[in-house]
C-alpha cells in the first residue's frame, strides 16, 4: 500500500495550515520573549552601570545597593513627567555631599574644559566628581506608570517637561552641591558667548542662589577667553551674578585664556592657586 499517495489534498492542506499556525505562534512567542529580555537587560544594565560606578568611586562604597534603592524609588513606577526634584531627597540623604572648602568649582557652558582641568589636577571639585554626579553623568533614565523597570530609551528630553527624572535629579543634586560649598568658590564661565552668566542656567537658577554667606566667603569667576574674546568681566550679565549673591559673599572676576587653563591642566608644577 502506498501511504502518502492515498492522502486527500484536503487533509494535506489542513496539515500545512496547522504547521504554519504553530510556527507563527512560536515565532511570536520568541519575539515577545526576546523583546522582554532586551528590556529587562536594558534595565539590569543600567542598574549594573549605576552600582559599578558607585563602587568605583573612591571612598565609602559599602552601601551602593542602598543608594541604588533610594535612587530608583524616586522615579520607578512614576509618570516620567511627574518626578519633582524633591523626589530625590531620600537619595541625597543616602549619599550626602561632602563639604569641600575652597575647592568647589561651578561651571556653565564650559563643561569639557573644566573637566579636563579638574580631572588632571586635584585642586577643584565639580558636581560631576561627587559620588552621585560621577555615577549619573551622561546617563538617561526614567520609569513608567505600572512598571517597576528602569527605561533608558523613550524618556522625556531635558526640555520636554520640567519634572522629568534626569532634569530633576541634576537640579536637586546641584542644590545639594551648592549647599555644602564653603570658603572661596570658583565658577568657570564662557567668555566666547555674549552672556556668560545666565539666570536660566542651573548655575544661575539654583547654585548661585543656594550659596550661604555664613559659609561662603567669595565667588571667583574665571572667564575663559579665546583669541578674540566676545565679552569680558565688565559684562552686564556678570553684574547680575554679583547682585544675586547673598550679602557678605565677595565677588571677583578674572579673564583667563583657554590656553592658560590647558597649560595648568598639563603642568603640575604650576600651583593650583597660581593658575589665575
Ligand atoms: C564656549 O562656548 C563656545 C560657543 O558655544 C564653544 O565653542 C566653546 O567651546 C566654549 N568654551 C569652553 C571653554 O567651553
Ligand atoms: C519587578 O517585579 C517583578 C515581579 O514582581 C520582579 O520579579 C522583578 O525582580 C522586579 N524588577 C525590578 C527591576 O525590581
Ligand atoms: C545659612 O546657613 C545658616 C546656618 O546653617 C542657616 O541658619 C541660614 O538659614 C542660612 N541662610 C540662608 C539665607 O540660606
Ligand atoms: C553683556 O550682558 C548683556 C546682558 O546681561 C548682554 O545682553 C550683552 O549682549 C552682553 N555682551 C556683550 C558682549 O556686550
Amino acid at each position: 500500500m502506498e501511504r502518502g499517495g492515498t492522502r486527500s489534498p484536503h487533509k494535506r492542506r489542513r496539515k500545512v495550515l496547522i504547521v504554519t499556525c504553530v510556527t507563527l505562534v512560536l515565532l511570536i512567542v520568541i519575539v515577545a520573549l526576546s523583546v522582554g529580555l532586551t528590556l529587562r537587560q536594558g534595565s539590569d544594565k543600567f542598574q549594573q552601570t549605576f552600582i559599578g560606578r558607585c563602587e568605583q568611586f573612591k571612598g565609602d562604597r559599602s552601601d551602593c545597593q542602598n543608594i541604588w534603592g533610594a535612587f530608583a524609588r524616586a522615579y520607578v513606577g512614576r509618570d516620567p513627567c511627574q518626578v519633582p526634584p524633591e523626589a530625590y531627597d531620600p537619595l541625597i540623604a543616602a549619599a550626602p555631599f561632602i563639604p569641600a572648602c575652597n575647592r568647589v568649582m561651578f561651571w556653565s557652558k564650559t563643561k569639557t574644559l573644566v573637566h579636563d582641568f579638574t580631572k588632571k589636577r586635584e585642586c577643584f571639585k565639580t558636581l560631576e566628581q561627587s559620588l552621585l554626579g560621577s555615577v549619573l553623568d551622561g546617563l538617561t533614565w526614567c520609569g513608567k506608570e505600572g512598571s517597576n523597570e528602569t527605561y533608558t530609551t523613550g524618556c522625556p528630553g531635558w526640555t520636554d517637561c520640567d519634572n522629568n527624572p534626569v532634569r530633576s535629579f541634576w537640579n536637586r543634586a546641584s542644590a545639594a552641591f551648592a549647599d555644602v560649598a564653603c570658603g572661596d568658590v570658583t565658577a568657570m564661565l564662557n567668555g566666547s558667548i555674549s552672556s556668560p552668566f545666565s539666570s536660566d542656567s542651573i548655575f544661575g537658577k539654583i547654585e548661585v542662589k543656594r550659596l550661604n554667606a555664613t559659609k561662603v566667603r567669595s565667588m571667583n569667576v574665571v572667564l575663559v577667553t579665546q583669541k578674540n574674546p566676545v565679552t569680558n568681566c565688565m559684562n552686564a550679565s556678570l553684574k547680575d551674578l554679583e547682585k544675586e549673591l547673598q550679602n557678605g559673599i565677595n565677588y571677583g572676576c578674572k579673564e583667563v585664556t583657554e590656553s592658560r587653563i590647558q597649560e595648568c591642566s598639563s603642568n603640575e608644577e604650576i600651583p593650583c592657586g597660581a593658575c589665575w
